[in-house]
């Protein structure tokens, strides 16, 4: 993985088929994407059950761009070499998931994973300012973790804050939750180049019909790209 600051759309397979994620992960890859999100829920740390790294290890197989795994899960720490394990290249971790994110972000490189820092909406970005040498990407959360479909919270001031804090270190700003056509440009304006998107990605397009996806890909691209970026 090369780091560079272009545009990438990272479809969430929370909204795939969960029966058939094999293929569904080709099609968006066929379809367009740039890195395969993968949300991995505890029922703990967020309210909601998803999967463990042994699906992880399973659709390893089938993704030939980028596994951003972001974990919502807490604690983080034990589970971080089976994430590795499981192929992982990006391995996100909440600031709020424990007292020790220093740690964790730690624990995530000596992996050999990137490390990411994922901020829930409540959560300051000057609260990641003294993290910031350990991460490769920052998500910014745009609603409460937990469940796709939710409706986007505007955290631009957040993003626009963390882009000046990293200034020209090599770190991602991922945005999560609620991204759309409409909602994308405001976020790379205000400084994000990963965009995470499940509803807005799968809806309409199946593995039998997956063209919606790509053109739900290119609507979130095209007016993304149309956004003036943030330096
Ligand atoms: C939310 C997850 C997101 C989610 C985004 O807790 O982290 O990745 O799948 O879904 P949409 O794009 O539908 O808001
Ligand atoms: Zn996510």
């Amino acid at each position: 993985m090369t780091f560079d600051r272009s545009l990438k759309i990272a479809p969430s397979i929370l909204s795939a088929d969960f029966a058939d994620f094999g293929r569904e992960i080709a099609a968006i890859e066929a379809e367009g994407a740039d890195w395969v999100h993968v949300d991995v829920m505890d029922g703990h740390f967020v309210p909601n059950l998803t999967f463990g790294a042994a699906l992880c290890k399973a659709i390893r197989r089938h993704i030939t761009t980028v596994m951003d795994v972001h974990l919502m899960i807490a604690p983080v720490d034990p589970y971080i070499e089976a994430f590795a394990d499981a192929g992982a290249d990006i391995l996100t971790a909440h600031l709020e998931a424990g007292p020790h994110s220093h740690r964790t972000l730690q624990a995530i490189r000596a992996s050999g994973c990137r490390a990411g820092l994922a901020l829930n909406p409540g959560t300051p970005a000057a609260a990641a300012a003294p993290l910031l040498d350990l991460c490769d990407l920052v998500c910014v959360m745009t609603v409460n973790p937990g469940f796709g479909g939710q409706s986007f919270l505007d955290m631009t001031a957040k993003i626009a804050e963390l882009r000046a804090l990293i200034g020209d270190r090599a770190i991602h700003i991922e945005v999560d939750g609620g991204v759309t056509p409409e909602t994308a440009p405001r976020v790379v304006a205000a400084g994000a180049d990963v965009l995470v998107a499940g509803s807005a990605v799968f809806k309409g397009g199946s593995v039998d019909n997956p063209a919606p996806y790509g053109a739900n890909i290119r609507a979130i691209r095209d007016a993304a790209g149309n956004a003036t970026r943030a330096a």
